[in-house]
């Protein structure tokens, strides 16, 4: 055989993973294999792999009759809808993904040339853990892993793909990275698997319902987008990746074409209720004002009461953060603030600036709120506005009640322009709960004392129950219709494009974690 020849021999061998059997029960249980993934991340034909002739250096239990080029990882760069990415997937045909000191030499090696050249990083999971024969050498490897991670955060966008397990310690990578997507039934992630739980706690729970991607979507917030199958999870990182820059030094990429159905323009007036306790969706407030089809939902089914997600105006990408009256009144929670702070972190690392959407009556009250820490995580949110240096509009739709005011991007905490529709209401509080303080004797003296503080709310809500006393002091810069609202923003970014801020010089902030 000649030299040529070998080559391409050894590459196919690489290129087998753990074997057809392995490969086969992989298929059949709806996962495509680590190379699979790679072809359909990428574009097509652009994927350049590194290090597929690496194997693991270890000789206990065996390992060293257990010998798999490429060692269980598959890693390099190609690119996405044309532009750079570096991506490792891990085989779990290959001693079940598991991660040696050389698996992770591998994922370190095209993270530390992510960070040299500026592109996001990609992980594509699918492991047991530890290779639990080479003991502690592959735990330093998660360490130079999560170590990476952690240098990258804000660097470059890192995104990853959880397609089978991920327990134990090897959730942190992850869990550092900027976004997580969680394919259904296929994956979990968790600390301590059920048999641990067992024991530990005596409660039963399979690993779908401990940490598969419905849990960690709906319960912990761990998950921010659920995909049905491999399929549509890669899709989605391909699409995620159109909304966001390459590194911090970079804007994201704006299409020239975009669509806006004018019609939209029609019914936006018509979604706030003429009743304030009436709930609406504003989901539907946002898609009437930004581009077609564009609004991309983060953490769908996380403290609904508020909503994040990436959108497009005239092709320019935006974050967008809203509270969201059809859920707990738009109320601002522990997760609600812990949720939107992420977010905002996120959009103001990567240069995308950020529109505010405000309907929120307030913080939620109770024991529990308080005893679990609503006053540090509403402060998360408050810091992460206040420390973001990203063009910021604001539009009020209808309350803007007491601290929740200030947290939601008020100009007092650096918003560049605050807008409010005629149905804005911003008061330090509710009329009626107003009433009930500032007019307490006299509602209590009098003959008919309900009546009365039907009067006084009624007085109250006269006064602060529209947008014009805050627009007499420039506390909102202009009143708005509905319908004038895209064009607004458009202007007002257009406006915002050469922003320039700086936070004043620091090793870096203590944000209240
Ligand atoms: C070495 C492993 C392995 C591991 C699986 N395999 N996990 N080899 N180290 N951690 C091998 C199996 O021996 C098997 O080899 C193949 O991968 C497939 O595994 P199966 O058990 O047959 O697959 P399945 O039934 O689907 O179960 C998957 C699994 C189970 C649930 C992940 O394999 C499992 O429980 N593995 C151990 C998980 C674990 O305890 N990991 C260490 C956690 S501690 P063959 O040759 O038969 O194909 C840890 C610390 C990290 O990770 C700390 C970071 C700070």
């Amino acid at each position: 055989m000649d030299k040529n020849q070998a080559l391409i021999e050894k590459r196919k061998n690489s290129t087998a993973g753990g074997g057809e059997a392995r490969i086969e029960r992989q298929h059949g249980q709806g996962k495509l294999t680590a190379r699979e993934r790679v072809e359909l991340l990428l574009d097509e034909g652009t994927f350049q792999e590194i290090g597929m002739f690496v194997e693991h250096q270890s000789n206990s239990f065996g390992l060293d009759k257990m010998k798999y080029p490429g060692d269980g990882v598959v890693t390099g760069f190609g690119n996405v809808h044309g532009r750079l990415v570096y991506v490792f997937s891990q085989d779990f045909t290959v001693m079940g993904g598991s991660l040696s000191k050389t698996h992770a030499d591998k994922i370190c090696r095209v993270m530390d040339l992510a960070m040299k050249n500026g592109a996001p990083m990609i992980g594509l999971n699918d492991s047991g853990g530890a290779r639990i024969q080479e003991g502690v050498v592959s735990l330093a490897g998660y360490a130079d892993i999560f170590y990476r991670n952690t240098r990258a955060s804000g660097v470059i966008p890192q995104i990853s793909v959880v397609m089978g397990p991920c327990a134990g310690g090897a959730v942190y990578s992850p869990a550092l990275t900027d976004f997580i997507v969680m394919v259904e039934e296929t994956s979990y992630m968790f600390v301590t698997g059920p048999n641990v739980v067992k024991t530990v706690t005596h409660e039963e729970v399979s690993s779908e319902d401990l940490g598969g991607a419905k849990a960690h979507a709906e319960k912990s917030g761990v998950n921010h987008f659920t995909a049905s199958n491999d399929v549509e999870a890669l899709k989605k990182v391909r699409d995620l990746l159109t909304y966001m820059p390459q590194n911090t030094d970079e804007l994201p990429p704006r299409p020239t074409r975009f669509e806006y159905n004018e019609a939209k323009l029609k019914t936006i007036g018509s979604i706030v209720p003429d009743n304030p306790n009436t709930p609406y969706d504003i989901r539907k407030v946002i898609t009437g004002v930004i581009d077609d089809d564009s609004f991309r939902e983060v953490h769908e089914d996380y403290a609904k009461n508020i909503v994040v997600g990436f959108a497009r105006l005239e092709g320019r990408t935006i974050g967008i953060v809203a509270n969201q009256p059809a859920a707990l009144a738009g109320v601002l929670d522990i997760d609600a603030s812990r949720k939107g702070a992420r977010f905002v972190r996120f959009c103001d690392a990567f240069n995308i600036p950020l529109l505010v959407f405000e309907d929120v009556p307030g913080f939620l009250p109770g024991t529990d709120q308080e005893w679990r820490g609503i006053i540090s995580h509403g402060a998360k949110l408050l810091y992460a506005f206040s420390e973001a240096t990203v063009p910021r509009i604001t539009v009020i739709t209808r309350k803007a009640y007491g601290g929740a005011f200030d947290v939601m991007n008020s100009k007092s905490i650096g918003a560049d322009l605050n807008y409010a529709w005629p149905t804005a209401e911003i008061a330090v509080m509710g009329a009626k709960g107003a009433a009930e303080i500032i007019f307490k004797r006299e509602i209590a003296a009098a003959e008919n004392p309900e009546e009365r503080w039907l009067e006084k709310e009624a007085e109250y809500a006269e006064m602060f129950a529209n947008p014009y006393r805050a627009a007499e002091r420039g506390i909102v810069d202009d009143v708005i219709l509905p319908e004038e609202t895209r064009d607004k923003l458009i202007a007002g970014f257009k406006m915002l494009e050469n922003k320039h801020e700086e936070l004043p010089r620091k090793k870096h902030g203590n944000i209240p974690l």
